[in-house]
């Protein structure tokens, strides 16, 4: 069975992936002007994977036994659309950083399936953040 720390990382995960749909999925709302209809968009596409990554971050923990957060960490929405995706590419690298340690605790403890969930899961923040980075024009 998975050992507290690891609990505690896969919810905190949970948290980050529920500040990140909201986030996002406001950004999406309140965006406004030519320069974001683009945008917006994809705003909408990546607040939807992060929900699903929340549900099957839950799924997990629940099945180990783990009680699930419902608290989200800090939403940061931002003033306009630069500032929203400077504060989105920082959420991303966050998020980067969390599962490449709960990959590693996971793998030692033997957890297969949760390294294997966390590894899936990586590579979609990654992916978010390359085009956090593209739209950024960097
Ligand atoms: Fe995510
Ligand atoms: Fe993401």
């Amino acid at each position: 069975m998975a050992s507290k720390k690891l609990l505690e990382l896969m919810n905190k995960g949970v948290s980050r992936e529920l500040q990140v749909a909201i986030q996002y999925m406001w950004q999406h709302v309140r965006a406004t002007g030519v320069e974001t209809a683009a945008v917006a968009g994809i705003l909408r596409g990546i607040a939807v994977a992060e929900m699903k990554h929340a549900e099957s971050i839950a799924d997990r923990i629940d099945y180990l036994g783990g009680e699930v957060t419902t608290q989200p960490t800090p939403i940061t929405v931002g003033k306009n659309l630069r500032e929203m995706l400077r504060l989105d590419k920082k959420a991303e690298e966050e998020a980067i950083t969390l599962y490449k340690e709960t990959i590693k605790l996971a793998d030692a403890e033997g957890d297969i399936t949760t390294r294997e969930l966390f590894e899936g899961i990586l590579g979609d923040e990654e992916d978010h953040h390359n085009q956090f980075k593209t739209l950024l024009g960097e």
